[in-house]
């Protein structure tokens, strides 16, 4: 069974001997509701030879603008613990959101550029508070190796900004999108979906492999591949796009044309779902 510790003070209690010793110590944030994708990131931290695995389970409060689904996001420690338990992480930390912001907080995390369109633009504030927890939580976890996803890939370009600028010790991994048999990129907010969306939701993953095929058959033309993701989408009636970028891996910049490596990203909303794919086109 993982140790579940709520408090930073029983955290370090675990992580002193190993800090001292220079022992390599894995590190997986999350928010919960633990599905594939998080055991996959979990599994490769084990992998990966750290002598021990932490996995964080909180849903954050600052990265949810008003209005968003932060009292709906589903809550489930217990299930979380036994998901951990099979992929045998060694530390649940699961602090409440007073551990985690005590009276009189103030101070954040912030980037500019790489936080302003995409999922910045009709996030207001998310980033922000991304920024500010991730930091808070490697500076409290101190880990050598932390392992986020491809699935949030604004979000692991962003993070990975912030290690290099402000010369964090951890080294970032960012690792596969897991998948439903169907395609469909495994997210906690997939519990929200009914059954008329969950099968509309589908049209994400099936306009980022026909882009990648269109590319593969050498078309380069942005506007072109646009209009082709832009279609397959719209082919669910309830679908609300909020953006489809194609953009560079790095800088998150808009493209001319696709000649090297390329990021396919999109957002649409199903309902009151909001989901996001992508993928990285070589
Ligand atoms: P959460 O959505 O719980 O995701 C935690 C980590 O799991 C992120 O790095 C995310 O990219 C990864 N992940 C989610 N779905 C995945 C999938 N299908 N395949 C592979 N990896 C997947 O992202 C957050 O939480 C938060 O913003 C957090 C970084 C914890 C800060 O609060």
């Amino acid at each position: 069974m993982p140790k579940v510790v709520h408090t930073i003070a029983e955290l370090h209690k675990i992580l002193q001997p190993l800090w001292r010793k220079g022992e390599p110590v894995g590190f997986v944030p999350t928010m919960g509701a633990l599905h594939a994708g998080h055991i996959s990131l979990m599994k490769l931290s084990k992998a990966a030879g750290n002598v021990l695995t932490v996995v964080s389970v909180f849903v954050n409060p600052l990265q949810f603008a008003p209005g968003e689904d932060y009292d709906e996001y589903p809550r489930d420690l217990g299930g979380d613990v036994k998901v951990a338990r099979e992929a045998v992480v060694d530390v649940v930390f699961a602090p409440s959101v007073a551990e985690m912001y005590p009276r009189g907080f103030v101070t954040w995390a912030d980037q500019d550029k790489l936080t302003e369109k995409m999922c910045g633009e009709h996030r207001p504030g998310h980033f922000r508070g991304v920024l500010t927890v991730v930091l808070k939580l490697l500076n409290i976890v101190r880990p050598t190796h932390a392992y986020f996803g491809q699935k949030d890939y604004q979000q692991s370009v962003v993070i990975q900004r912030m290690v290099t600028d402000l010369n964090l010790e951890a080294k970032i991994h960012v690792c596969p999108i897991v998948r439903e048999a169907d395609g469909l990129a495994m997210s906690s907010r997939n519990a929200y979906l009914g059954p008329k969306h969950r099968i509309e939701a589908l049209v994400l993953h099936q306009a980022l492999v026909r882009a990648q095929e269109l590319v593969a058959g050498g078309e380069k033309n942005v506007k072109k591949l646009h209009a082709e993701i832009k279609r397959i989408i719209g082919t669910a009636k309830s679908a609300k796009i909020d953006y489809i970028a194609i953009v560079h891996p790095d800088t998150l910049e808009d493209v001319n044309d696709v000649s090297g490596k390329t990021v396919f990203a999109v957002a649409a909303r199903f309902g009151k779902t909001r989901l996001i794919d992508n993928v990285i086109v070589e």
